[in-house]
């Protein structure tokens, strides 16, 4: 393990040069323009797990974007791993607001800025490099591991279900391996056992055909704005309460061992303040802040759009409102159910003034380990190798809508071990990478392979 470890600690310049390499390709799955972009990043991924050594390395084709796969099987007594990460990166907007533009990555202050660099391809990238190091040094790994690189995560994994249920056998393993998650503060390394699930969804409302004269038509025809707003009032009450009759029927409560460990965590609640600038924080009545993002549901206002919004003052009636609204769930939430539920709540808060488009966009289902399986221990003694320091178990608020799929279709067990921090601005401007989680995240990673091949398979 020394060569490997060696070898990885001498090319720590050349995996930065080749990581910007990746940065550079702007793979928006979001954004029509991009479908190129995302085609060539595709591309990008496969070239580099062939170079590195990789087998059977071909994009698989998907009614939407391409999912590389690569693979190396040559130990046949060890376990194998599934490993599952995602090479599309979110919208950069407002672009006014990076410091450097988010297609150039740039070293400051010891973080790599780019978009991708913690979200997901500089973690990717941090196994590829792993990989490359036992490949190139011992010829070989010592368990055999199979790749899929998707590249529409952020936008759903809409084709992801299907994907993986059309490759069932080909994509049997013993363990699944995700570095999509992040470290729960700086030198915390970090194991996340839970995350949550998503329901999206978009309410129009319509009050007229066009948008009217305010003094002409006020007071005497419905406002769609101030329709929604009175809609999006009654979905919480004042102690935080999501308020759709029989959304909290299926939460699982948290356990008293969890609300305990919770607690020990070096959380500093008025610095968490400080570093994001809340002027207080809020939320459901009698959960702390970490169980309020780790463990409780909730639902949010992604975004609202009604009416004049340019400079000055316009007086006019909208004739349409919209909002986006999404909800979080923990388990055991199911996204279809939670979904019938808030529109049959939105049908019945819409007032006969307007007309009502309920859709219904991406989802996903939450998902929870236990800590105590094998591979999670596993994955604590590399991460104890690599960062010199023993991992705390970690949920997250934060949605990847195929580690149920995992668990439920192909029974696999999901191990995520994430180098990202909590401030890494992911999906927002100035995203960074931290340099030395990123180097101490190679490190890890080769040793998990080697903690994973030792690793027994529970019956
Ligand atoms: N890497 C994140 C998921 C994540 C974020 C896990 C923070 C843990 C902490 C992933 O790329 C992501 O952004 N997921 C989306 C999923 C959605 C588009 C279905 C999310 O959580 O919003
Ligand atoms: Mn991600
Ligand atoms: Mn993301």
């Amino acid at each position: 393990m020394d060569k490997v470890i060696d070898f990885i600690n001498v090319n720590r310049d050349r995996y930065l040069d080749e990581l910007k390499g990746l940065l550079a390709i702007p793979s928006i799955s979001a954004l029509p323009e991009h479908t190129d972009d995302v085609k060539r990043c595709a591309s990008w991924c496969a070239e580099e797990m062939g170079r590195i050594g990789l087998q059977n390395v071909r994009l698989i084709d998907t009614p939407g974007n391409p999912v590389v796969y690569g693979d190396w099987l040559g130990a046949p007594d060890a376990p194998t791993i599934l490993f599952y990460g995602h090479y599309d990166v979110q919208p950069v907007d407002p672009l006014e607001l990076w410091e450097s533009p988010p297609f150039e990555a740039t070293i400051r202050d010891g973080e790599l800025y780019a978009r991708g660099s913690a979200d997901d391809k500089g973690q990717v990238f941090m196994h590829l490099k792993a990989i490359e190091a036992h490949l190139t040094q011992n010829g070989r790994l010592p368990v055999n591991i199979k790749l899929i690189v998707e590249g529409e995560e952020e936008v759903g994994s809409l084709n992801l279900d299907n994907f993986i249920a059309a490759h069932k056998t080909e994509l049997a393993a013993d363990v699944v391996v995700i570095s999509d998650t992040s470290m729960f503060a700086r030198g915390v390394p970090s194991i996340c056992y839970g995350l949550r699930g998503l329901v999206y969804t978009q309410i129009d409302l319509r009050s007229s055909k066009t948008d009217l004269h305010s003094g002409v038509f006020g007071g005497a025809v419905a406002n769609p704005a101030f329709v929604l707003a009175q809609m999006i009032a009654q979905m919480k009450d004042k102690s935080g309460r999501i308020k759709v009759p029989g959304f909290y029927d299926d939460v699982r409560p948290l356990e008293p061992v969890e609300r305990e460990a919770w607690a020990k965590l070096p959380f500093n609640e008025k610095k968490y303040r400080k570093d994001f600038g809340f002027a207080r924080l809020t939320g459901e009545v009698g959960y702390s802040t970490l169980e309020r993002t780790w463990a409780r549901p909730t639902l949010e206002v992604n975004g609202l759009l009604s009416g004049f919004t340019g400079e000055g003052a316009k007086t006019v009636l909208p004739a349409v409102a919209m909002a986006k609204i999404s909800m979080r769930l923990v388990p055991d939430q199911d996204p279809q159910k939670i979904g019938d539920l808030f529109e049959a709540y939105v049908r019945k808060i819409t007032p006969k003034t307007v007309e009502l488009t309920f859709s219904r966009m991406h989802g996903g289902k939450p998902w929870m380990a236990s800590f105590d399986s094998p591979f999670i221990q596993a994955a604590g003694r590399a991460i104890e190798r690599g960062f010199g320091q023993k991992p705390v178990f970690t949920r997250e608020g934060g949605s990847i809508p195929v580690v149920s799929t995992f668990q439920e279709v192909l029974g696999l067990p999901s191990v995520l071990f994430g180098v990202g921090l909590p401030d890494e601005n992911a999906h927002a401007p100035n995203e960074k990478l931290d340099l030395s989680n990123f180097h101490n995240g190679i490190i890890a990673s080769a040793y998990l392979y080697e903690e994973i091949a030792q690793t027994t398979v529970p019956a």
